[in-house]
């Protein structure tokens, strides 16, 4: 059994079958959706899908804390070296590795490149997407910060479990991750990077509507629940 639990925006803890636990873009502190605190935080690695503070900001934090292998594109994880962390695995668009507890691989997203960070400007990298291949059933895909894309064509079949922005203004709007899902075709949809601030507010449950027999759009309220696969 892997858990993800939600903790609002594109933050999230994934728990898989061995136990590793893996943080996605760790955004803790300044979530208005969680009290969870980074020094509260445990984990074995922590994947970054780009350097903007809401998916970044609080890495190096709980890298130092847990020891936790923070992995991303190179850039970012160059950065991140810089800053002290020393298990870090950096990676690139198209690639992938096979993890103790499975295979990712970085798939293409179209956002900006700016890491947030003291002493950061040197270090502007590519956004990524995560692809988790967890075994059968359980092939995660966190789109990240991203427009919608031809090359998500490419995931079509490869997916079960899709973590997709619909908060529109910095990423896809709800039109766009329905195509982004028509794309891809995953059997379940978990809508995020919506409803943190004015600029991404939207209406979830019309979003469900819209997406309709297309896939099961499953609403994890943000900070305060989780999803077994
Ligand atoms: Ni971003
Ligand atoms: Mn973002």
């Amino acid at each position: 059994m892997a858990v993800l639990d939600y903790y609002g925006h594109s933050t999230f803890g994934l728990t898989t079958d061995d136990g590793t636990r893996v943080i996605i873009d760790p955004f803790f502190d300044d979530n208005p959706w969680t009290e969870v605190s980074p020094s509260d935080v445990e984990a074995d690695f922590i994947f970054c899908t780009h350097g903007h503070f809401d998916h970044f900001v609080d890495a190096i934090a709980i890298a130092k804390n847990t020891g936790a292998t923070v992995v991303g594109a190179f850039e970012l994880i160059e950065y991140v070296q810089s800053q002290g962390v020393e298990n870090v695995h950096p990676m690139h668009i198209g690639g992938g590795w096979d993890f103790p507890f499975g295979r990712v691989k970085l798939t293409v997203a179209i956002h900006g490149g700016r890491v947030h960070g003291e002493g950061a400007e040197g270090f502007t990298t590519s956004p990524a997407g995560l692809l988790f291949d967890l075994g059968p059933g359980k092939r995660l895909y966190h789109a990240g910060d991203t427009a919608l894309t031809m090359d998500m064509q490419l995931l079509k079949g490869r997916v079960d479990v899709a973590l997709l922005p619909m908060g529109d203004n910095f990423t896809m709007g709800p039109e766009d991750a329905v195509t982004a899902i028509e794309f891809i075709e995953p059997s379940v949809v978990i809508p995020i990077h919506y409803d943190t601030w004015p600029f991404i507010e939207q209406d979830v449950e019309a979003f469900a509507a819209l997406v309709g027999a297309r896939a099961r759009v499953v609403i994890i309220e943000p900070g305060k629940g989780s999803y077994e696969f």
